[in-house]
């Protein structure tokens, strides 16, 4: 069973939005399990403090290094990968979300404050990943978004084993648009294509229209189609 080992100062906050739809389901089904580790519980102090002021000065406050690497121990005894959630982390993608949809499981560490002492990094060989160029307050929400990738592309978690096949980033591309019924809109048609009945033809302009939205909106997408095609791997 594919399994999420979160550590978190707030483990209140899962399984939230992960307890409903698909991962819900998959959840209650088994199809994976979440293990919710209170960092706060490491602590041995009469606070349970977590965290402390930033060595050198500044603002903020920075979560200690013996208190995360005993959580760390605790959680995470076994092959699964360790990944920090941080903005300066690897931006996550859908092809690592596949790799990691096959492994084992994730453990993952949610910072907050300023972030956490960076020896703990080094020593508990955590890998940094980002969900984006953007702040959050803490890693939990970025956690979610990660267990929720990786879940929907466990085996019979999804409905049509097709929709993941073509939807955007597979092959390089975004996806092309969807319609459905009515077929007239507030005077906006269905366009044609789709209705032909030619699955040749509903094929070729899916693909066009998955081009054309990937030219159009994300150049750094197109540009990596384009060094593959000119440079195809030996
Ligand atoms: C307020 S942020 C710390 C930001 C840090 N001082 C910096 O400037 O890089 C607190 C925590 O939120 C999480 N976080 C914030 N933005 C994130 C992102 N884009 N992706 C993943 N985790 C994020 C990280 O766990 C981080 O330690």
């Amino acid at each position: 069973m594919w399994r999420a080992s979160v550590l978190t100062i707030f483990p209140e906050m899962f399984p939230g939005p992960l307890r409903a739809s698909l991962a819900g389901k998959a959840l209650m089904a088994g199809a994976w399990s979440l293990e919710v580790v209170d960092i706060r519980s490491f602590a041995t102090d009469k606070h349970r403090t977590v965290d402390d002021t930033p060595a050198g000065g500044g603002p903020g406050m920075v979560m200690k290094a013996d208190v995360l690497g005993r959580a760390i121990d605790a959680a995470a005894a076994d092959t699964r990968v360790r990944l920090l959630m941080s903005p300066r982390g690897t931006p996550l993608t859908q092809a690592r979300v596949e790799a990691l949809s096959v492994g084992p499981g994730v453990v993952l560490v949610c910072g907050r404050f300023e972030g956490v002492d960076e020896r703990v990094i080094a020593a508990r060989s955590l890998e940094e990943v980002s969900i984006g160029d953007y702040v959050l307050s803490g890693g939990e929400i970025a956690a979610m978004a990660l267990i929720d990738a990786c879940v929907r592309l466990l085996p019979g978690v999804m409905g049509a084993p097709a929709s993941g096949a073509e939807e955007s980033f597979a092959d390089g591309l975004l996806e092309y648009p969807h319609y459905t019924r009515p077929q007239l809109w507030e005077g906006r048609p269905i366009p044609g294509v789709l209705t032909s009945g030619d699955h040749g033809k509903i094929a070729a302009w899916r693909r066009a229209e998955a081009e054309r939205l990937t030219k159009e909106r994300r150049a750094d997408l197109w540009a990596r189609r384009d060094d593959r095609v000119t440079k195809p791997a030996r």
